[in-house]
């Protein structure tokens, strides 16, 4: 996954294109560069790392040229290097151009091009775009593009400049997204229209097989027989707040620290304390309708699937529908079967997330309605999905998803609490989990509380390798979270376990060099969660435990433990997270990782 950006209009480009890479680091950040058009030729600069590195080598290009193109890149084909890094060039620099996605065919395409002569200077795929539109091109680029297109295969969006075409950038996509934006003399074109919404809020979505050319005063639509297509452009909603860390160190601190204020966001509006109930304006669906569901899908990938996870045990311990999630990389090669009454969620912080999507494209295709949970506006899934719910926490900058997290498993536990109400949930029931869920944000800022402490702890346990986390029930998904973000922002192998499991082979591994993060905090099955813990003792196995105020019977079993604040098994998993990720946190600190930009890691998944 990586993120395109384009200019033209009456500013400085370069410094427009170095403005937009770096809101869109989120997509990848290996190696970045900027192409710019002046005067009928094109000069270009880039650079392997991070946007910074190429802002220190861009004083190279003209401060006069008003068109750029731009790219900051997660590698696909070809290792992160200068030589791969976009943009990519014919052999004649008579074009450039930036690329976000895959060309599933392209080691076909470079033979065929190879053949004719053509050398290539990179490993990449996106090369091989820039050569195969050169060499259609006979003075009409719209019919070169066309003809490239033809033979193109996979999901791609991707922005070009021509030196024949002064102060145009031509754009084309196929299952990748891409928007342009019309200002006022100035156009912008962008994996992400939230980057140019500072400039301007008109925007036009390109659909699959269709070509813009974006004029700093207009905008035109082709379709893929090169015929104009009329479109309005759409008023975007949201607008991007620039973001800094403040005072924190890095962004990932400053999002822990936000959730008391991003889970009351999430929470606040959403339910009615007289009924004991939840209620989502923005959910369109009627209560029949509601009422009508069966059986719930889940779909996500990562952190999201995580929540959705957990949002499995409390669909149907609460609301008794059945429900089941699945890894929307894995869902999107099934051939679903979609029954009436069944309702697919779809979790994703980005909205962006290849796999996702295309899961969810297929389930539209048969019949399925979707309910996107979200917290970006504009995404491609809002833009697909029938119905958003938006989580509301601000932009979340930190790879690794942390008040996102929160914030999703909440508003699916005020979803699967309006569903119970609707069905058998007393009112009295309702209000008490209503007071669990509006006391979660103060519980969330004691964990924070408790930071330095487990910052302390994070230095006894940073030297480790491995880790086992261990769970039940809710916490199982708990602990599968807690481990991602060990392994995301410290480099660490850390495996999550159904504590149950543990005997079935994975205890093999427990030694004194391989200690378990045990998240206590479900009441229900605490007992045997206590003698698995014995188990992993007996093995010499060091134990840092999470768990609520009061508990009883850690002694002599735990090495440490985390005391967090005690709420409904259902919701445990909110305290214990916080937790989870304040220790994950202080052990990338400890080991000197690249907490907000981890390596080989992107925001927001792309491709698939
Ligand atoms: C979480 O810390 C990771 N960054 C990753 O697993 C992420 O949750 C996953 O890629 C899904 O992203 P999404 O929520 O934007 O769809």
């Amino acid at each position: 996954m990586c993120g395109i950006y384009g200019y033209t209009g009456y500013r400085n480009a370069v410094k427009i294109a170095i403005e937009g890479l770096k809101k869109l680091e989120y997509r990848g950040y290996d190696s970045a560069g900027i192409a710019v058009l002046e005067d009928g030729t094109i000069t270009f600069a880039k650079q392997r790392g991070k946007v910074a590195e190429l802002e220190a080598v861009s004083n190279t290009l003209s401060n006069d040229a008003r068109v750029a193109i731009a790219h900051t890149r997660w590698a696909t084909h070809g290792k992160p290097s200068e030589i791969n890094a976009h943009p990519h060039l014919d052999t004649g620099n008579t074009l450039a151009l930036v690329h976000n996605g895959i060309i599933e065919n392209h080691n076909e395409l470079r033979s065929m091009l190879q053949q004719k002569g053509v050398k290539f200077v990179s490993d990449t795929d996106t090369e091989v775009v820039a050569h195969l539109v050169s060499h259609f091109y006979s003075g009409n680029l719209l019919e070169a593009i066309r003809e490239s297109l033809k033979l193109l295969r996979g999901a791609f969006s991707i922005a070009l400049i021509h030196r024949d075409m002064p102060g145009q950038i031509v754009a084309f996509a196929h299952q990748a997204p891409l928007a342009v934006g019309l200002g006022k003399d100035e156009a912008f074109v962008s994996s992400d229209p939230n980057i140019f919404s500072p400039y301007t809020r008109e925007v036009l979505y390109i659909g699959n097989g269709e070509i813009v050319v974006a004029h700093k005063d207009k905008i035109e639509l082709f379709n893929a027989n090169l015929e104009r297509i009329d479109r309005k452009l759409e008023t975007l909603t949201s607008i991007s707040s620039d973001v800094s860390k403040g005072d924190f160190a890095h962004y990932t601190l400053k999002e822990i620290f936000e959730q008391p204020t991003s889970l009351l966001a999430a929470i606040n509006g959403h339910f009615i304390n007289e009924y004991g109930t939840a209620n989502f304006q923005g959910l369109t669906l009627s209560s029949s309708d509601l009422l009508s569901v069966q059986r719930i899908l889940i779909l996500a990938c990562g952190t999201s699937w995580h929540a959705g996870f957990l949002a499995t045990y409390l669909l149907e311990d609460l609301a008794r529908i059945p429900t089941q999630v699945e890894i929307s990389s894995e869902y999107r090669y099934k051939n679903p079967v979609v029954v009436p009454g069944t309702l697919v969620i779809a979790i994703s912080q980005s909205g962006e997330t290849a796999d996702t999507i295309a899961a969810v494209r297929e389930l539209k295709a048969k019949g399925a309605w979707i309910l996107a949970i979200c917290n970006v506006e504009s995404s491609t899934l809002t833009r697909e999905a029938d119905n958003t719910l938006y989580l509301h926490a601000g932009p979340e900058i930190g790879v690794c998803s942390t008040k996102a997290f929160t914030s999703q498993f909440v508003v699916l536990a005020l979803f699967a609490l309006q569903m119970a109400r609707m069905r058998h949930l007393s009112k009295i029931e309702g209000q008490e989990f209503l007071n669990a869920i509006n006391a979660l944000p103060n519980q969330v800022a004691k964990v924070l509380d408790i930071a330095p402490g487990i910052a302390q702890l994070a230095k006894k346990y940073a030297h480790f390798d491995n880790f086992f986390f261990l769970g039940r029930r809710y916490m199982y998904p708990t602990a599968m979270e807690g481990a991602l973000k060990l392994k995301e922002i410290s480099y660490i192998n850390a495996n999550a376990y159904a504590a149950g499991e543990m005997k079935h082979g994975p205890i093999a591994l427990i030694s004194d060099n391989c200690p378990t993060v045990a998240f206590c905090a479900n009441k229900q099955t605490y007992e045997k969660f206590i003698s698995n813990l014995m188990e992993v003792k007996a093995r010499s196995g060091p134990i840092l435990a999470i768990a609520e105020e009061g508990c009883e019977g850690l002694e002599g079993i735990a090495d440490d433990v985390i005391i967090v604040p005690k709420t409904l098994d259902e919701l445990a998993a909110i305290p214990s997270s916080v937790a989870a990720q304040l220790f994950a946190y202080y052990i990338a600190l400890c080991r000197g990782a690249d907490i907000d930009q981890p390596r080989n890691l992107a925001k927001s998944v792309t491709v698939e």
